[in-house]
Parts: C-alpha cells; structure tokens; sequence
C-alpha cells in the first residue's frame, strides 16, 4: 500500500513583525489538524520557520487529494482568526482566496507532495526555507544529485551510480505547469545552464535512474506570479527520500554548508545568504538572512518517530557564523548591483512606480540624435 507524504506550508501571522509565529496559533493549527484529521490521516507534524508555519501529513489519498488540501487550508483559516485575535502581524498574509478551491496551489500557500511504495525502513528530510523562494534548493539538490564532489555515492554505491532524473519547471510561465525531464549525469551542463536561473527555473522533483522511483519534491509557487503584486517572498518548502538509492543523508545536507547566496531576506528584495537553522527557529538580521531548517524522520506504515533536528550541530554553528560574515559582506553595498535584485524580481510596486515616474523626465538629447553633434565630413 502506498503512503503519501504532503507538507503545506502558509505564512499566517506573526509576532514582531515577520519573525516568527505565535506558540497560540501554532498550537490552534496543530490542535485542528489532529482533530479534524483523525479520519483522513496516518500521522501530522506541525512546526515553523520564520513567520511560516508547515504541516507535514502521511496519509493514504495520493498527491493533489482535495480533502488533504482542505484540511490544511481549513487549519489555517482557523489559525488565521487566532492571528487576528492575538493581534498578529500579517494574518492571513498567505491565504490569498475567500474559498477553498480543491487545491491549495494557486491559492497562496506552498505545497509539495509525494506517493510511493515504502521501504522496509523509509527515512526522508523535510526542508522548510524562510525569506527566499523556492529556487533557493536548486543549488543543493543540483549538487547533492548530480555532483561527486558533494554526493560521493555517486562514485561508491552502484545503488545510486545511473545518476538522477530531474524534473525542471519554468516558473514564469503562468498559464499552465511548463516543465522539462532532463538527466544527470548525461545532460548535466543542460541542467546547469537552467538552474543557474533560480528565479525563472526551479526543480520539481527528482526522481531515480535505476528504480524510477521518486527522490524529491519541492513546492514551486510563485506567489508574485500568482497575486501580480507583493505578497511576501515564497519560502519554499521540500521533501527529501535518503539512504539506499538515494543520496545518504549527510549527503543531501553537505551543500547547505555553502550557505550560498539566494533571493529573498529584506522586502524579498536582496541577496543573501542561505542559513542552515535550528528547526522553529526565527529570523532577525535585515529581515533575514534568507534560513533553512531540516528535519530527519523515518515513516513506517504512515507513523512518523519524533523529528531529529538535522541542523542542530556543532558543525553548522561554523557554518551559521560563515553565513552571518557573507551576509554582512553583502549588505555593506547596500543597493547597489548584485546586493538588490533585479528591477523585475523586486517584490514591492514603491520603485516601480518611481520608476514610471522618472521614465517622463528622461530626455534624449538632440545632438546625439543628429549623429552626436558631429558634421558630416565632406565627401
Ligand atoms: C520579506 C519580509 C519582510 C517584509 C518587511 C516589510 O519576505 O517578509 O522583509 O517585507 O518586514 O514588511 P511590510 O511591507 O509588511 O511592512
Ligand atoms: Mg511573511
Ligand atoms: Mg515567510
């Protein structure tokens, strides 16, 4: 019998600006999803990073289950009028639709999902990203799937040495799901010249060459594409199957000891580096650093053991250091070039309208429209 694993995830207030979620509305999340889940779920777990609170369920319905949705979308409904009540920051700042529509995509909140057939023992990783958006994985998984240098099974273990099958999507495409099933290792430079665009291609999900079963999953919305305007970043959230044909665990995770620089952190306006945090921890410096936090399970016929804090680690404590020095290395350059990003991918309609508002005043001088002023040399 097949399990499903669905994590959804929503931005539904929060205390002292988008820092993190109050222990009330977590709690009332939590509490909603047990109850009204008894029926529909094997097992639940609730946590937050930054303002984002997520929920990771097992049941037996498959990906894209309506009622799954609706039970995570009611949940957060329920934490949303907690959020007003306490006053919260941003309540209800994800759920961007008045009704349920049989799916959460499209509606604000991140989702990502997937079905398989579990191993005797089964242990996967749940990542859950603060401050970015969901090209902020491409990188690791590129690196963890595809890279001996990161993933040495791909050397060692002939378990995992036909390599992996990435599933890429164009996020900017808004019209319907854009995708495109490249494999590593034979295509690895077609792979690389998409993913080095974080903000238009972003990995959907890997998969493996030598069983076909799935790796991977990472929710891919783009809540600028789907409200047109700011609504805050889209802190993306991913699942990860390790061990046996897949990458070991310590391998999926060596990469996030880059702290790479990503989208996101102030006004989802910057460049900053990826933190690897403590599971419900919470953001602070410049509205960041863009943070991600991972947490260890193994699922057996739907149960869930307690979660072990993947980050929570002496090793990561020099590398949180090493991501607070980068991200203090870009801030001292404030706006300037690679610091901000790029006019399109700024989240907030402030420079847009500026912008506009210049554009009047630009002229184009006459004398370079003759031809800089010059004479014409006689013939
Ligand atoms: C970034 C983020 C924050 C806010 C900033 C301003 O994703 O959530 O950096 O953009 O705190 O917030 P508002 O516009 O809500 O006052
Ligand atoms: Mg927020
Ligand atoms: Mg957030």
């Amino acid at each position: 019998m097949k399990t499903t694993l669905s994590v959804i995830k929503a931005d539904i207030g929060s205390i002292g600006g988008h820092v993190r979620p109050s222990d009330q509305l977590k709690k009332t999340v939590e509490s909603y999803v047990h109850e009204h889940g008894k029926e529909l779920l094997l097992d639940a777990y609730v946590s937050s990073t930054g303002d984002d609170i997520a929920i990771l369920m097992s049941h037996r319905n498959g990906v894209d289950n309506p009622k799954i949705h609706e039970l995570a979308w009611d949940a957060f409904m329920a934490g949303t009028a907690i959020a007003k009540k306490q006053g919260l920051y941003g309540a209800g700042q994800d759920l961007l639709k008045d009704a349920f529509a049989g799916n959460v995509r499209g509606m604000g909140p991140a989702s990502c999902e997937f079905e398989f057939e579990e191993r005797p023992n089964e242990p996967f990783v749940f990542f859950a990203a603060d401050k970015t958006d969901p090209g902020a994985y491409n990188l690791p998984l590129y690196l963890a799937f595809a890279d001996p240098m990161y993933c040495p099974g791909l050397l060692l273990s002939p378990a995992i040495a036909k390599g992996y099958r990435f599933t890429i999507m164009d996020v900017s495409y808004t019209e319907g799901d854009r995708v495109i099933e490249l494999s590593a290792p034979d295509q690895l430079y077609d792979i690389a010249c998409l993913l080095r665009d974080n903000e238009r291609f972003v990995v959907e999900s890997v998969h493996s060459r030598a069983t076909g079963e799935i790796a991977a999953v990472v929710s891919t919305s783009r809540l600028h594409n789907i409200a047109g305007k700011y609504t805050g970043k889209d802190d993306p959230v991913a699942l990860v199957r390790v061990q046996g044909s897949f990458p070991a665990t310590g391998e999926i995770l060596s990469p996030y000891r880059l702290a790479h620089y990503v989208a996101g952190t102030m006004r989802g306006s910057h460049v900053g580096p990826m933190m690897p945090v403590k599971l419900n921890s919470s953001v602070s410096f410049f509205d960041g650093p863009p943070v991600v936090s991972c947490a260890g399970f193994c699922v057996h016929d739907g149960k869930f053991t307690e979660a072990v804090d993947l980050f929570d680690h002496p090793f990561w404590d020099w590398v949180r250091n090493n991501a607070a020095q980068k991200a203090a290395e870009i801030r001292m350059q404030g706006f300037s070039g690679p610091a901000m990003l790029p006019y399109a991918e700024l989240e907030y309609g402030g420079i847009v309208e500026k912008m506009r508002e210049l554009d009047k005043h630009f002229v184009v001088r006459e004398a370079a429209r003759k031809g800089n002023g010059r004479k014409k040399k006689a013939a």
